[in-house]
C-alpha cells in the first residue's frame, strides 16, 4: 500500500499524500501551483475552458486525452501526465505551433476560451497533424467560445501542420522516457490517503477493488466523474470516502465471443468505445458522438452511465433495445442480469452495497435487425436527451413484425421499455396501419412529465412519432435508417 499519489505534471513528478477526496485538479493547478492559464468557466464540464491533456499508459503505449480539469478529481491521476498550457511555452519563450495557427487566423478576441482550444487542438495535431472539418468539430465540440465565433479557430486547426511537425513536438520527443517514468510509479499497489471518512482509495486492480468494496460498501465510487463531478462542483455533496476507479485496466477492455456477443468493461469510455461500436452498430456511433463534448466522452464510461440510473442517459435505452446484459461482481461473487432489469425506480437501480458493474454484453444485432437510435435534445451537440427512443425491429418473410424490441429514456423515471406497444405491433404486418395501431399503447407504457427540456405532450408526440419514422426509414431505404450528422434531431 503507498499513501501518496504519484504523477506527472508538465513533465515533472509530484507525489502527494494529503489531497481530499473532493479536490479538482482545476483547483489544485490554478490555486495550489499558480496555473492559471487553465481557466474555470462553468465548473460543470460544458465550455472546455479548464481543458488540459492528461496522459494515460496503454499497455506499452501513451494515450494523451482531453479532460475538464473542473471535474477530474486529484486522485484518479495516479500514473498519469497532466500537461497544461503552459507546457507548450517554447525554450526560447515563442509560441507552440497551435498558438502560432490560433494567432495567424484571429483565432482569439478575449481570450478567456483560448487556453481550452489550444489545449483541445493539440490533442487533435498530435493524432491527426491534417484534421477533416469534421474531425475539428468533432474535437472542439466541448469548446464553448463567447466572441470570437468559430469559424477563424477552424481555419488555425487547419493550418497548424503548416507552423510545425507534431513529430518533434516536446511530448513526442519526451513519450518514451514519459512512458519509464510513469510504468515506475505504477507499481502495482493500492493508494490509500486520508483517515476515516475523509478518505480516497485508488485500488491496485479489480480483485482489490472488490476488497476494498466490501470493506467500504457506502464509498463513493468514481469512474470518469463526469457525473460525480458535479455532484461536488455544482450540489456541494460530500462523497468522502472514495473509490477511484478509472486506473483500473482489466475494466478497460472490449471482446467479441464466438456468439457474436460485444463485452465492454465498464471502465470503456466513449470516446474508446467509439471506433468498436460505430463498426458493429452504425447507429450507436452516431448515438456517442452526441454525448458530450471530446473532454466528456474521453473520461465518461459506458459502466458509469448505467450505474448512475439517469432516466435521462443516453446508453441505457440503445442498449436496452440491443437486449444487453450487466455483469455485477461482489466480492468473488458474480451475477449477470438483463439490463432492463437493472432499472427498478428513480435513482434505484439493482446493486448491493459493495458490489460493482464489471462489464456489459451486447449481443451483435444480426444483418435483419434494423437498429435506430434516435436522441432528441434541444441543441445538436453537448446537449442532455429530452426523449431518446432505440429501436430493434426484425421482419419475418412475410413481412409481419417478427420481434421489436423498443426502450427510451426521457418517457419515465428510469430507462423503461414500452412493452404494450410492443406486443401491438409483433405478429402484424409491418404497415402504417399497423403502426398507427399500435399507437395508443403509448399511454398504457408511459406517464412522462415536464419539465425543463420538454413538456409532457412534447415527449409523447416525439415517442410516437419517432416510431412513425422507423417505419418510414425501413420501408423507404435502409439508407435513411441512420441520422446523418448534419440533420436536425
Ligand atoms: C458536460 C457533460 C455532458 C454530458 N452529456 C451527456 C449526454 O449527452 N448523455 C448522457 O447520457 N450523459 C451525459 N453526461 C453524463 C455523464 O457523462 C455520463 O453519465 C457518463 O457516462 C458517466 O460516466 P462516468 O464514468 O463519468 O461516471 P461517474 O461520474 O464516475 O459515476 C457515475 C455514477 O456511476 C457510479 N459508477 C461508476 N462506475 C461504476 C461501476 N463500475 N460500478 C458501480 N457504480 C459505478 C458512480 O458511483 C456514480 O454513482 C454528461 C456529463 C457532462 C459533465
Ligand atoms: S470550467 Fe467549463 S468545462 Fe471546466
Ligand atoms: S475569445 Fe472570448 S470567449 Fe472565446
Amino acid at each position: 500500500m503507498r499513501g501518496e499519489i504519484r504523477f506527472l505534471l508538465n513533465g515533472r513528478r509530484v507525489t502527494l499524500n494529503n489531497i481530499r477526496p473532493d479536490q479538482t485538479l482545476l483547483d489544485y493547478l490554478r490555486l495550489e501551483r499558480r496555473l492559471t492559464g487553465t481557466k474555470e468557466g462553468c465548473a460543470e464540464g460544458d465550455c472546455g475552458a479548464c481543458t488540459v491533456l492528461v496522459g494515460r499508459l496503454a499497455g506499452d503505449s501513451l494515450v494523451y486525452e482531453t479532460v475538464n480539469t473542473c471535474i477530474r478529481f486529484m486522485g484518479s491521476l495516479d500514473a498519469c501526465h497532466v500537461v497544461t498550457i503552459e507546457h507548450l511555452k517554447r525554450p526560447d519563450g515563442g509560441l507552440h505551433p497551435v498558438q502560432r495557427a490560433m494567432v495567424e487566423f484571429h483565432g482569439s478576441q478575449c481570450g478567456f476560451c483560448t487556453p481550452g482550444f489550444v489545449m483541445a487542438l493539440y490533442g487533435l495535431w498530435m493524432q491527426q497533424p491534417r484534421p477533416s472539418i469534421q474531425a475539428i468539430e468533432k474535437a472542439i465540440q466541448g469548446n464553448l467560445c463567447r466572441c470570437t465565433g468559430y469559424e477563424p479557430i477552424v481555419r488555425a486547426a487547419q493550418a497548424i501542420s503548416d507552423y510545425g511537425d507534431p513529430g518533434g513536438d516536446l511530448l513526442a520527443v519526451e513519450r518514451a522516457d514519459v512512458v519509464a517514468e510513469l510504468k515506475a510509479i505504477k507499481d502495482g499497489r493500492r493508494v490509500e490517503i486520508g483517515s476515516g471518512k475523509e478518505r480516497l482509495i485508488v485500488p491496485a486492480n479489480a480483485d482489490d477493488l472488490a476488497t476494498v468494496l466490501e470493506a467500504e460498501p457506502k464509498a463513493t465510487i468514481v469512474a470518469g466523474s463526469t457525473d460525480v463531478g458535479l455532484w461536488v462542483t455544482k450540489f456541494m455533496r460530500d462523497i468522502a470516502p472514495v473509490v477511484f476507479i478509472g486506473g483500473i485496466d482489466e475494466l478497460r477492455s472490449v471482446a467479441t465471443d464466438e456468439n457474436g456477443t460485444l463485452t465492454i468493461g465498464a471502465l470503456v469510455s466513449y470516446s474508446d468505445a467509439y471506433a468498436v461500436l460505430a463498426d458493429h452498430i452504425p447507429a450507436f456511433g452516431q448515438l456517442i458522438d452526441r454525448i458530450g463534448g471530446e473532454q466528456v466522452r474521453n473520461m465518461g464510461t459506458i459502466g458509469g452511465n448505467v450505474a448512475n440510473g439517469s432516466p435521462i442517459g443516453d446508453t441505457p435505452p440503445a442498449l436496452i433495445a440491443l437486449d444487453a446484459s450487466l455483469t455485477l461482481r461482489k466480492g468473488g461473487t458474480r451475477r449477470t442480469i438483463p439490463l432492463e432489469d437493472f432499472f427498478i425506480a428513480y435513482g434505484k437501480q439493482d446493486r448491493q452495497p459493495g458490489e460493482f458493474v464489471e462489464a456489459i454484453h451486447i449481443p451483435l444485432p444480426d444483418k435483419d435487425t434494423h437498429f435506430a437510435v434516435w436522441k432528441i435534445s434541444k441543441r445538436r451537440d453537448e446537449d442532455i436527451t429530452a426523449v431518446l427512443g432505440a429501436f430493434a425491429l426484425k421482419l419475418a418473410a412475410d413481412g409481419t413484425v417478427g420481434s421489436i424490441r423498443i426502450a427510451y429514456g426521457g418517457m419515465a423515471a428510469m430507462p423503461k421499455r414500452a412493452m404494450a406497444v410492443e406486443a401491438a405491433l409483433t405478429g402484424k404486418p409491418w404497415t402504417a396501419e399497423t403502426v398507427e395501431a399500435a399507437l395508443s399503447f403509448y399511454e398504457t407504457d408511459f406517464a412522462p412529465i415536464s419539465d425543463a427540456r420538454a413538456s409532457a405532450a412534447y415527449r409523447m408526440l416525439t415517442a410516437k412519432n419517432l416510431l412513425r419514422r422507423l417505419h418510414l426509414q425501413t420501408t423507404q431505404g435502409a439508407n435513411r435508417l441512420t441520422v446523418s450528422r448534419y440533420e436536425a434531431a
